[in-house]
This record gives structure tokens, C-alpha cells and sequence, in this order.
């Protein structure tokens, strides 16, 4: 056992992973560096790394360059090796950014991944790690090959050359196998390659490409792994691409969900951008919302058009439609909505209702406690067993702080009453409808503050003007 793990890591240390982030994408027309740019959710570098990281690579580096800070910021993680690359003078040239960091043991190897293709899967990239060539490019065959770098191979169908669009001749154009960018080398020989590149082509760029022919001119062994699913490899440089790379992924996220046992009523309307976990026998309604870190337990139902972000919810709870949550945790055999509102710090136990009209925030309410309509509750503390009436408002902001609530077990908020926090409501106590509570209210007492009834005789309602 102990001997397998160090060979494992022995082999481990020894790949690098360098992936190329350094430039604007100009054809995005953004002022967000192309590889922020979100699918599902999460920048496309993210999800670089995320494959990366199943490689077991010793160490993954990143070239940035453009708004070099904005992408180093937006990516928590430590372990990453940032490498700068000030001028981008190519994809050749950000590798040779990382020269002084590579792992150099005559085992090494480096594979390279481009930020704008993000959706490339660990187990393709294990096809170009595992090949014996000291060289080896992810390839794909496209119907329209447009925009991308060419395989240019031989008679005996050897790869030769990569020759970019801008550089191809009419002939090369037609090729319709292209370079998906992704490619893996023997480290030492990457190195002599990357020294010799020159940039005397079309767009006077150090291009990583050229290392290919360098290959087939020292006679080394040059394979191509070719993927056989296109959207896996497509590359991102506009908007239609990031649409359509969005597309595939959500229906990539989405089949993984039902072959786990989700039901989704109308797949194409689901979207997740986050990293969710949805349990078996979970029900997602048509046009549902899950984004950030979301969990849902087993047997739970999500209604139509609600959003749920960044929060929690335990077995058998019903979402109805229309609610909207956010950063929650929610207990199970809960019944939220529809048209709900669960705002930041909302900590619900069990069997806990909320009806329709309701907002909550930085409020944990107790099990089997009820606020059923058009109420809001923010920085209280609700006990188990208690009925909050329609249309109660914990006033918890006095225009300069903001101020607890603290109601009990078993309690009773009649409809339409006003907590003016800080207040407790002790448990058992009765609040009548229409009161505006400024004081403690004693446990078990019914508690009420409004004028008393009056009814005026010979009163005549106003009469209009003629
Ligand atoms: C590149 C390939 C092309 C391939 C295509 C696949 C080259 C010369 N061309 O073309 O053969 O078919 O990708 O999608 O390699 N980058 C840097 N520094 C630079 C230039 C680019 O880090 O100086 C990064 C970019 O941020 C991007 C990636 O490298 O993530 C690719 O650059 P891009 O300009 O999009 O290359 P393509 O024209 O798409
Ligand atoms: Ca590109």
C-alpha cells in the first residue's frame, strides 16, 4: 500500500499542468477578461483548474496578462503558481513564461490547456498523458473548421504541421481536422522547442503550434488524439461560442442530475450555475434556478420559477413556486412559498411553513412554526410551535441600527401586528391582532395594545360636492 503511493506521487510530481489566460479576448468586446466570463456560473478558468486538479498534477500553473489582477483575484486558490506574462506576444510565449518553473525530470511531462476552451473532460486529457509519443495534440474534426489552427498531415497520414487560418494556403483551409489548442509533450523536448520559436507569420505572434513541425523535424514522435465530440473541445472567443458552450454545458449539468435520480419536469429550463448536489427522488419543476454552492436532500420539490442560491435544503421539503432563496439553510418537510421570500442567514428547522408573501432574513425559526402570509421577519429568533399571523412585521431597523426579536415557543402573534424590536415575546404568550408591541411580553398572557372599539351613532358618511 505504502510502496503504490509513492509511486503514485513519484509520477505525480512529474506532470505539470501551464494554463494560457493572458489574453483580452478582444472579439468578446468586453471589459471583463475573456476567461472571467461565466459558464455556468463560474469563470471559464475555473473550470481549467477544476479538470487540472483531477489530473493529480504536481503543480498547475496559469499565464495571466490582461487585467492580470481581476483574474488572480477571482480565482481562490492557493496552490495555483501565477506566472505573468506583461506583453502577449502568443500562446508560444505564455508557455515560455513558465520555462523557470517547469518540473524538468527526464519523466516530465507538460500539458498545456487553453482558458477559452473550458470544457475539455479529465478523462480526454488522459488519452494525450497516456500516449508514448513525446508529443501529442488534442485534435478535432469539425464541419466548419473556421477560425481554427489545421492539422496539416501526410500521405501516410502523419501529423506534420499545425498552420493557423491566417497563415493557411487555400488547400490547408479545407482541412477540416483542427487543433483544439490542448497539447501534451515531454518536458525536455517542449523546452528546446519553445527556445527556437520565431514569430514570422500572419499576426507576429510566438505561437505555440509551431513546436509541432520542430517535432517532425527532429524526428520525434508526434501523435494526434483525436476527440470525437466536438462541444468538448470548442473554443471561446465571442459571445455566439460562450452561448453555445453554455447550451452544452447546462445539458451536460442537467443529464448528470437525472442519471442520478433527479427528476427534471422540463430539462431545458433548468439551469445550474454553481456547484450543486441534488439527492435521488428530487423534483426540479420547469424554469427553476440553482446557483453557487446549493444542496438539496432527497425527495424535495423545487416549484416553477423559483431561485434558489447558495443554500440548503433537507429531505422531503416542498419549494412552491415562485420563491426566491438565498444563502438558507432549510430543514426537512418544510413548506416554503409559493411566492416566498428567504433571505441571507435564514436558519429553518423541520416542518417549518412559510407562506406566500413572506420575506425572512438573519432568522432562525424553530420546528413546526408557521408564517403563513404576508409577514416580514428580519433579525428574529422564532421557537418551535409558534403561529406568526398574517401580515406581521418584526420592526427591526430604527433608521440607524438594527435591533433582535426574540419570540418564544408556542407563542401567538395575532394578524397584522407590529414588533417593535429589540422586544421579546416569551413563550406561550398571546399577542392580540393589531397590536404594536414595544415592551416584553410575559409568557403565557395575552398581550395586546390597540384602542378600544367605538362605535359613533348619527355618523354620516361625507357627501360629494355639487
Ligand atoms: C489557438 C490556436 C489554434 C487553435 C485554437 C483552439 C495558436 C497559435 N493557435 O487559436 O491553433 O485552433 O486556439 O481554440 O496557438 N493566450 C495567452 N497569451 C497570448 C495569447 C493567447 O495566454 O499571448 C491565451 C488566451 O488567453 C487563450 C488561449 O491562449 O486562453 C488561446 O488564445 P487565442 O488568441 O484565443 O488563440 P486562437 O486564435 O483561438
Ligand atoms: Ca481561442
Amino acid at each position: 500500500m505504502f510502496n503504490s503511493r509513492t509511486q503514485q506521487n513519484i509520477e505525480a510530481m512529474s506532470l505539470n499542468v501551464v494554463i494560457l489566460a493572458a489574453g483580452q479576448g478582444t472579439r468578446m468586446h468586453s471589459e471583463v477578461p475573456k476567461v472571467l466570463h461565466k459558464l455556468g456560473g463560474r469563470p471559464m478558468l475555473a473550470h481549467c483548474i477544476d479538470t487540472a486538479r483531477q489530473l493529480d498534477a504536481a503543480q498547475i500553473m496559469v499565464v495571466h496578462g490582461y487585467a492580470g489582477e481581476q483574474v488572480r483575484a477571482s480565482i481562490n486558490d492557493d496552490e495555483i503558481v501565477w506566472l505573468e506574462q506583461a506583453e502577449q506576444l502568443g500562446t508560444g510565449h505564455a508557455v515560455q513564461q513558465a520555462e523557470s518553473q517547469l518540473n524538468k525530470n527526464t519523466d516530465s511531462k507538460t500539458l498545456i490547456l487553453y482558458a477559452d476552451v473550458p470544457l475539455v473532460q479529465a478523462a480526454t486529457l488522459h488519452q494525450l498523458l497516456d500516449s508514448a509519443a513525446a508529443c501529442c495534440v488534442l485534435t478535432c474534426v469539425l464541419d466548419s473548421p473556421s477560425g481554427y489552427g489545421r492539422i496539416v498531415r501526410n500521405q501516410q497520414q502523419q501529423v506534420m504541421s499545425i498552420v493557423e487560418e491566417k497563415d493557411a494556403d487555400p488547400h490547408q483551409r479545407k482541412i477540416r481536422e483542427i487543433n483544439t489548442g490542448i497539447i501534451s509533450a515531454d518536458t525536455q523536448h517542449l523546452l528546446t522547442w519553445l527556445k527556437r520559436l520565431k514569430n514570422n507569420n500572419a499576426q507576429q505572434e510566438y505561437y505555440l503550434t509551431d513546436c509541432i513541425a520542430m517535432a517532425v523535424e527532429e524526428n520525434v514522435p508526434v501523435e494526434a488524439v483525436m476527440c470525437a465530440h466536438a462541444p468538448e473541445v470548442s473554443g471561446i472567443n465571442n459571445r455566439i461560442q460562450l452561448a453555445q458552450a453554455e447550451a452544452y454545458y447546462q445539458q451536460r449539468e442537467r443529464e448528470s442530475l437525472m442519471r442520478h435520480g433527479v427528476t427534471l419536469k422540463d430539462p431545458a429550463t433548468t439551469y445550474i450555475e454553481g456547484i450543486v448536489e441534488v439527492a435521488a427522488d428530487t423534483e426540479i419543476e420547469p424554469s427553476v434556478s440553482l446557483r453557487g454552492a446549493v444542496k438539496l436532500a432527497k425527495n424535495v420539490r423545487i416549484g416553477m420559477n423559483s431561485v434558489i442560491i447558495d443554500s440548503t435544503i433537507a429531505a422531503g421539503t416542498i419549494i412552491h413556486p415562485n420563491s426566491h432563496i438565498e444563502n438558507a439553510s432549510i430543514g426537512a418537510h418544510c413548506e416554503i412559498g409559493p411566492f416566498a421570500r428567504i433571505r441571507a442567514q435564514t436558519e429553518l428547522a423541520d416542518q417549518v411553513k412559510i407562506g406566500n408573501f413572506v420575506e425572512t432574513k438573519k432568522t432562525s425559526i424553530g420546528q413546526a412554526s408557521k408564517v403563513n402570509h404576508l409577514s416580514y421577519v428580519g433579525d428574529a429568533q422564532i421557537g418551535a410551535h409558534s403561529n406568526i399571523g398574517a401580515g406581521t412585521i418584526c420592526c427591526n431597523y430604527d433608521g440607524a441600527n438594527k435591533h433582535q426579536t426574540i419570540i418564544g415557543d408556542n407563542v401567538f402573534i395575532g394578524s397584522d401586528s407590529q414588533l417593535v424590536a429589540p422586544v421579546s415575546i416569551h413563550d406561550g404568550a398571546t399577542i392580540g391582532a393589531g397590536s404594536t408591541i414595544t415592551e416584553d411580553a410575559p409568557a403565557h398572557k395575552l398581550t395586546l395594545s390597540r384602542s378600544k372599539q367605538a362605535t359613533v351613532d348619527h355618523w354620516q358618511r361625507p357627501k360629494k360636492n355639487k
